[in-house]
């Protein structure tokens, strides 16, 4: 499918290159449905980049989408001391990132980046390690906190690329609260 989604607007075609959806999620339960709702749109190739500050979500997110990756259940620790986690599904091999502890690109280069990207699907956490080893075609999810005490959190998803269309389909039903 071409990047660029085409929409109608006013008699006019506009092209848009890039998506950006908000999204609240009140409690733990929204963050794992819309993981679940992203998994579908993800393939072997694909960089998702889970952004924000600590506690907001980001391995949270990641523990409910790559079960749905795999198809079967998974242990997901918080790759936070082993710095990267793997796991096997049918057509690729999910990598999923802490960057945290990592000083910039080189050490992620160290880490298996190149293999990650040869058909992998990479999961990040702190990717602005990754400088300028972020590909332009990507998912970003960025958390917040948001809500009385912090008590919830807000999901701020861009898509780029490929992950233009791909996002825009999420766009009626992102947490699948539909019947
Ligand atoms: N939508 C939500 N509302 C409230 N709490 C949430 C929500 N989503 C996740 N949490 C909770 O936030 C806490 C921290 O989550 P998590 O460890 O995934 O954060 P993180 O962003 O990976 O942190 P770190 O920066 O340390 O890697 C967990 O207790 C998790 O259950
Ligand atoms: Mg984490």
């Amino acid at each position: 499918m071409h990047p660029r989604l085409g929409l109608a607007h006013h008699g006019a075609v506009m092209y848009v290159d890039a998506i950006t959806l908000v999204i609240t999620l009140p409690d733990p339960a929204a963050t794992d449905r819309l993981a679940v709702a992203v998994a579908p749109l993800v393939r072997p190739g694909d960089v998702l980049l889970l952004d924000g500050a600590l506690g907001t979500g980001k391995t949270a997110f990641a523990r409910a989408l790559i079960p749905c990756l795999t198809g079967r259940p998974e242990e997901v620790p918080s790759p936070t001391f082993t710095l990267v986690q793997t796991y096997e599904t049918d057509v690729a091999t999910v990598w999923h990132f802490d960057l945290y502890r990592l000083a910039g690109p080189d050490e992620v280069l160290e880490l298996g980046w190149d293999d990650a990207q040869a058909g992998g699907i990479a999961v990040v956490e702190w990717p602005d390690r990754l400088g300028p080893l972020a590909p332009a075609d990507c998912l970003t999810v960025h958390f917040d906190y948001w809500g009385v005490d912090d008590c919830g959190r807000r999901a701020t998803l861009t898509g780029t690329g490929s992950w233009t269309p791909r996002l825009a389909r999420l766009t009626a039903d992102p947490l699948g609260d539909a019947p």
